[in-house]
């Protein structure tokens, strides 16, 4: 089976065939980071407008650049939530649309789940039932995971998620939109000793978090401090030190509670080279393994929604002609009607 996917949740319009038999053969994705930038973080209206020009010609590359003609194609995946509304809408009605057009089935992904599945596209895949650490833009939270379908949020954060607490670090530290990946770029010049954050939430029980009094300490620091370029560094470095540090801690405690072996880190800040480190760290020393998707499947990506659909797909799930997208959608909200139970390899 041949599934298109599409994905315009937030800023990215992404898209991606992926083959039951060959697996991914192609992705393509279009950032409106640049664009954004100006403003300081996402303007939902330009956002949509964007998609609406992008996303047919990538679609079009995509089919030419990996040769596949429209009737290879044996359904439409596309992210129907969560995200903002009028840019969800954008790739629900294309691909609701196209998939009418080729006569294929539709399916509704949730954004969330695509990310939990992508370490499924590496080589080495986790096997259910594992614990997913999904540090998104918009979530923090830690997921029991038993089958496709089947999750429980187990931690979920009680304010800010640790990415958007990265993004407004980084604001204040002066850095342009996305924030998270430019403020773990500044901090790897940072100096080691010099500050040391709290690290929220940690000293009483529990898989909650909090990152808003972190920034709010950021910006605190940030004001005390003069205003050089190593000092910026070093308290991007404290910052980064003290999320790191935390989501471990957390992380820790979760495979401790539930007995769990496998660890699927997740989202946006799953590209983050010091928690990748520092959790692997970890799940070695505890006798677990730790599952990433490659580092081009971390941030929002069309291949995750075209495996994902692909799966729903495959257990007979589509959607009727008449299509909606949700801003809000609980994780834990979703259908398992599939059996699927996948095996590592
Ligand atoms: O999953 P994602 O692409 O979008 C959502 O679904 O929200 O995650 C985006 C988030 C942003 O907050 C971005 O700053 C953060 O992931 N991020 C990082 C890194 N790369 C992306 N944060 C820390 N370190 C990175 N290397
Ligand atoms: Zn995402």
């Amino acid at each position: 089976m041949r599934v298109l996917g599409i994905e315009t949740s937030c800023d990215e319009s992404a898209v991606a065939i992926y083959d039951s038999e060959q697996g991914l053969l192609g992705h393509d994705l279009y950032s409106q980071a640049g664009m954004h930038a100006q403003y300081g973080g996402v303007v939902p209206e330009l956002a949509s407008r964007d998609h609406v020009r992008k996303l047919v010609p990538l679609i079009k590359q995509l089919l030419e650049r990996t040769a596949t003609c429209a009737a290879e194609i044996d359904g439409v995946a596309y992210t129907a939530g969560p995200g903002l509304v009028g840019a969800l809408l954008v790739g629900a009605s294309v691909g609701r649309s196209l998939a009418w057009s080729w006569n294929v089935p539709a399916v509704a992904v949730h954004h969330l789940e695509g990310h939990i599945l992508a370490p499924m596209l590496e080589q080495n895949r986790p096997a259910f039932p594992f614990l997913a650490l999904l540090v998104s833009g918009g979530h923090t939270q830690l997921i029991r995971a038993d089958g496709v379908g089947r999750y429980r949020i187990i931690g979920d954060t009680l304010d800010d998620s640790a990415g958007e607490a990265f993004d407004k670090t980084a604001k204040l530290l002066g850095l342009s939109y996305p924030g998270g990946p430019e403020l773990a770029r500044l901090a790897e010049q940072g100096n080691q000793s010099r500050f040391r954050f709290p690290r929220p939430m940690t000293n009483r029980p529990g898989l909650d978090f909090s990152f808003s009094g972190l920034k709010t300490f950021a910006a605190n620091t940030v004001r005390e401090q003069d205003d050089d370029p190593q000092t910026r560094a070093d308290i991007a470095h404290a910052f980064q030190q003290a999320v790191v540090e935390t989501l471990v801690i957390k992380c820790r405690r979760a495979l401790q509670q539930t007995g769990l072996t496998r660890l699927v880190v997740a989202g946006g800040v799953s590209a983050n080279r010091q928690l990748r480190i520092r959790l692997r760290e970890t799940a070695t020393q505890l006798g677990s393994e730790v599952f990433y998707p490659g580092m081009e499947f971390c941030t929002d990506n069309g291949a995750m929604i075209a495996y994902a659909g692909w799966l729903r797909l495959k257990a007979g799930e589509q959607e009727p002609l008449a299509f909606a997208a949700k801003a809000r959608w609980p994780l834990n909200a979703l259908a398992n009607n599939t059996d699927e139970q996948l095996t590592g390899c």
